[in-house]
């Protein structure tokens, strides 16, 4: 087994006073995922040049995919970068949606400065056990803990499904309370993925449980709250994928002033991975298709990962707000 790692020697900052910079000051921290390097350089780059923090999200997928050994590495070079570049943005690793105590504290092990569990599957009293137990061990290791609460429609689901999978604002007190968790991830009409919304022709995105998650607010005063599934699902990365070979049709996500205005309440942490999977692949795909003897992954990977940088820049100077804080 390899060595035990704490966060703070690899650099990394759990996210408790980064909510709580956020929350006061009417912003959300970007948590985007990652799964190779030219991801991380992007988002390290954008997060530098917009002076943003932000959260390295890793998913169990990711991390099976990279290597947990490598992503401990990466995670303290992309550190060791930003102070190469004079920059004192904070950063935190976390693991997203942990599925189980096990994989919680391996990662804990290696160094991720936060995790969330992901009990929303179970029963509500199950959620509480499991989550509490994972609370109970990163807190002795200074790690917080993401909790949530609600299930996020999934891509099939109708519309009257989605609606009985919402939080219930009169449960998150007593989450809250029994778990000990440090943030809480809600339903409030976000999902995973690119197909969020299923629209007849004509019709417009609706719009997200404002008044679920005011309600929530009143149940948690001054308590950060989490939104999985942000993504927008850029139109103009799905066109180009689309002109150039791949099927898109249909696509949708949440518009950017919706997560705008979420992110002036208690929502602290934004979560993003779609967007930027969207982008990488719409600029390889073009870059193939107008130089078909390009076989060098520097000559596709590298205008990816640039127009990913001016992604990472936009969404936190536009949407999250979190530009310019350090
Ligand atoms: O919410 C899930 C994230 O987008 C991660 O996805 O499990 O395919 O890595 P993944
Ligand atoms: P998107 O699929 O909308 O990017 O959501 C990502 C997410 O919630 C990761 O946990
Ligand atoms: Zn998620």
């Amino acid at each position: 087994m390899s060595k035990t790692t704490h966060f703070t020697e690899l650099g990394l900052v759990n996210t408790r006073e980064m909510f709580k910079k956020a929350f006061a000051d009417g912003y959300a921290i970007p948590a985007y995922n990652f799964n190779n390097m030219e991801q991380l350089q992007a988002i390290i780059m954008g997060c530098i040049e917009s002076r943003s923090p932000v959260i390295l999200q890793v998913s169990k997928g990711a991390r099976q995919y990279a290597n947990q050994t490598l992503l401990k590495y990466m995670a303290m070079g992309a550190l060791e970068i930003i102070k190469e570049s004079g920059s004192s943005i904070p950063v935190a690793l976390h693991l997203d949606h942990g599925d189980s105590f096990e994989l919680c504290k391996s990662c804990i092990e290696t160094g991720f400065s936060s995790v969330m569990i992901d009990g929303s599957a179970w029963s509500f009293d199950e959620n509480i056990v499991l989550t509490k137990k994972v609370v109970e061990y990163a807190h002795q290791h200074n790690v917080t803990v993401e909790g949530e609460l609600g299930v996020l429609a999934g891509i099939e689901d109708e519309v009257s499904h989605e609606k009985s999978h919402y939080t219930k604002p009169e449960e998150v007190e007593e989450f809250v309370d029994k778990t000990g968790v440090d943030s809480l991830a809600i339903s409030i009409g976000t999902s995973h993925g690119a197909y969020k919304f299923k629209l007849k022709p004509g019709e417009s995105v609706p719009p997200l449980r404002f008044d679920i998650l005011k309600e929530v607010e009143k149940k948690l005063p001054g308590f950060p709250i989490v939104l999985h599934g942000a993504s927008s699902v850029l139109q103009e990365y799905v066109q180009i994928i689309n002109q150039y070979g791949g099927n898109l049709e249909g696509a949708v996500g949440v518009p950017e002033d919706q997560l705008r205005r979420a992110a002036k309440s208690a929502v602290c942490k934004i979560n993003i991975d779609s967007d930027g999977r969207l982008v990488v692949t719409a600029i390889i795909r073009k870059c193939f298709a107008e130089d078909p003897k390009n076989f060098d992954p520097r000559k596709y990977l590298g205008p990816a990962r640039e127009d990913l940088k001016k992604l990472i820049i936009h969404k936190n100077r536009t949407v999250l707000g979190s530009a310019d804080r350090y």
